[in-house]
């Protein structure tokens, strides 16, 4: 079974007015002919402006967040379907600030997953330990639960992504050692290939948490790590593009 194409994803959070869609542009100008994936997910206002800014470029443009259902009394909330028509192909669903500001569950993340699917959209399922976690030895079971959880069986034979993101190391500048990227990296790897057979060899499992061009090589050198899900630095061109040249082969 052959390696997933690496991805290289963009989540510029709440950050992003019109001007910006000129790092947009320039990273989609800068973005290489092949061997990797590239996503920019911006705020949903400008999901559409940017859908039509790097049209026919390799950059494609993801959702922040959706909600489960097509549409209905939902005040604030966006529809995966409203997202696919205003251009995104992606989504991320289950952030920790999702989880941890608007109290998102495992079960409810699991329904946007079924909502994405719905919408043809690939969804990038974000799961990861806090710093109680991690210092009380958690770190394993909470991400295996999260994945087991956060991702239903309608994933199977579609495509989609995880992301390993430690809340510890999202926007602090910290990161965990690469031997520890590694051990998380290998039992969410597990756990896919235990709840979709052999099929779950075929995702790439992101690392994000303080990805900076510094790093990003040897971070994503580590085994099993197939990508980054990248916050603060995806907002300038020259940051982003310096990340993805730190994939392996390019
Ligand atoms: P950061 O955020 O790169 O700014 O640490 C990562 C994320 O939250 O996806």
């Amino acid at each position: 079974m052959s390696a997933p194409v690496p991805l290289i994803a963009g989540n510029w959070k709440m950050h992003g007015l019109g001007p910006a869609l000129s790092e947009a542009r320039a990273i989609a100008a800068g973005a290489p002919a092949a061997g990797v994936r590239l996503a920019l997910c911006p705020p949903s206002t400008l999901v559409e402006r940017m859908s039509a800014a790097l049209a026919g470029s390799a950059v494609s443009v993801g959702g922040q967040d959706c909600h489960p259902e097509v549409a209905g009394a939902f005040t604030g909330d966006v529809s995966a379907e409203m997202l696919a028509e205003a251009g995104a192909r992606m989504v991320i669903l289950g952030h920790s600030e999702r989880r941890a500001t608007y109290a998102e569950s495992d079960e409810i993340v699991a329904s946007k997953v079924r909502a994405a699917l719905r919408a043809e959209l690939e969804p990038i399922v974000c799961v990861g330990e806090t710093l109680a976690d991690r210092e009380g030895g958690r770190t394993l079971d909470v991400v295996t639960w999260q994945v087991r959880n956060s991702l239903p069986q309608d994933l199977s034979g579609r495509a989609f992504t995880v992301a390993y993101e430690p809340v510890w190391a999202i926007g602090t500048g910290l990161t965990p050692s690469l031997a520890d990227i590694e051990e998380v990296h290998r039992a969410i790897r597990d756990t896919l290939r235990d709840q979709f057979g052999p099929a779950g060899a075929e995702p790439a499992i992101l690392y994000g948490g303080s990805v900076k061009p510094a790093n990003a090589a040897e971070i994503l050198a580590v085994p099993e790590v197939g990508g980054a899900l990248v916050g603060g630095a995806s907002l300038k061109a020259g940051d982003f593009l310096g990340i993805v040249a730190g994939t392996p082969g390019l």
